[in-house]
């Protein structure tokens, strides 16, 4: 593992040492992991507004004991008319080991190599409606945390599908690691065409009836160029999580959202701040799988 842009890239052996990764720096002491990567820099380089992503990485890395910038550029150079290559190649004259890149262009991670020397690691934080692949690392680690195996689960995930770069890298290492039992809804303009991505759901019943996980979106209004925003009015009736509706489920299933949460919209608060709500637990594997990869990628750089 020499990058970490598209989750696509990664084996099934590369995801099960990162696991094994988080788990050793979960039990050590803050003291050896401070040890980590010290002396080493990471610039995280967010394009787009974030906040739990960006504080998720600023953690990870200070808690290995690398130098961290945070760079705004949604405010900064490129207001000022600089071209990405011009910043990417003005930071990587300061010495930087990594850069986490959030931007709203797909693909944008694969450009940024070009510019780059090949030491120099880059770590995909969500570019446009493509990919999220630590996202899909830290709610796949949540998942077997609650469940053995992921092969045989029935995962549901309802809301804005097709504009959510979490549904897209969490379908494709939900399928390195064997599992075909995706299901998909939400209203149809928010649904992918392919159906190599689920099995693509009527109804609410459909999707939730024996599901053993639970994946609820946001709707990405800021990437729905169409008019294709659904009627919000009855939004939650529809497609919400609520008491109700998670009487469909399986006993025992869990309940996921990458947040940001919109409250009583997709979810209901009821839901969102009880078991089996695993929210706050996916967020705090955040830092540890964060961690795990800087890791990864840095200690023998
Ligand atoms: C997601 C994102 O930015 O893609 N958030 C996150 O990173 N936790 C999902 C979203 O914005 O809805």
């Amino acid at each position: 593992m020499n990058n970490l842009i598209d989750i696509k890239n990664l084996t099934k052996q590369d995801i099960a040492q990162l696991f094994l990764m988080a788990d050793k720096i979960k039990s050590n002491s803050k003291k050896k992991n401070r040890k980590i990567l010290r002396g080493k820099t990471v610039a995280n380089l967010f394009f787009e507004n974030s906040t739990r992503t960006l504080v998720s990485f600023e953690l990870a890395a200070k808690r290995l004991g690398a130098h961290v910038v945070n760079l705004n550029l949604a405010k900064s150079s490129t207001a000022k008319g600089e071209s990405l290559k011009d910043t990417i190649q003005t930071l990587q004259a300061m010495d930087i080991n990594a850069f986490v890149v959030r931007h709203s262009q797909n693909h944008v991670g694969k450009e940024i190599q070009q510019w780059l020397n090949p030491e120099i690691k880059i770590i995909n934080a969500g570019d446009g409606n493509n990919q999220h692949p630590t996202q899909a690392l830290l709610d796949t680690y949540t998942i077997l945390q609650h469940k053995k195996k992921i092969e045989d689960l029935k995962i549901a995930i309802i809301g804005d599908v097709k504009h959510s770069r979490v549904a897209n890298s969490l379908i494709d290492i939900l399928h390195t690691l064997g599992n075909q039992k995706i299901h998909l809804y939400g209203p149809k303009v928010l649904l992918p065409k392919q159906s190599d991505k689920g099995i693509i759901c009527q109804s609410m019943n459909e999707v939730l009836g024996n599901a053993d996980v639970i994946v609820m979106l946001r709707i990405q209004k800021e990437r729905i160029t169409d008019n294709s925003v659904p009627n919000m009015k009855d939004y939650h009736q529809n497609f919400g999580l609520n008491r109700t509706t998670l009487a469909l489920a399986n006993h025992g299933c869990i309940v996921m959202h990458p947040g940001p949460i919109n409250r009583e919209v997709e979810i209901s608060s009821e839901i969102a701040d009880n078991t089996p709500s695993v929210i706050l637990e996916q967020v705090a594997n955040g830092v540890l799988i964060r961690q795990a990869i800087l890791a990864t990628l840095l200690q023998k750089s």
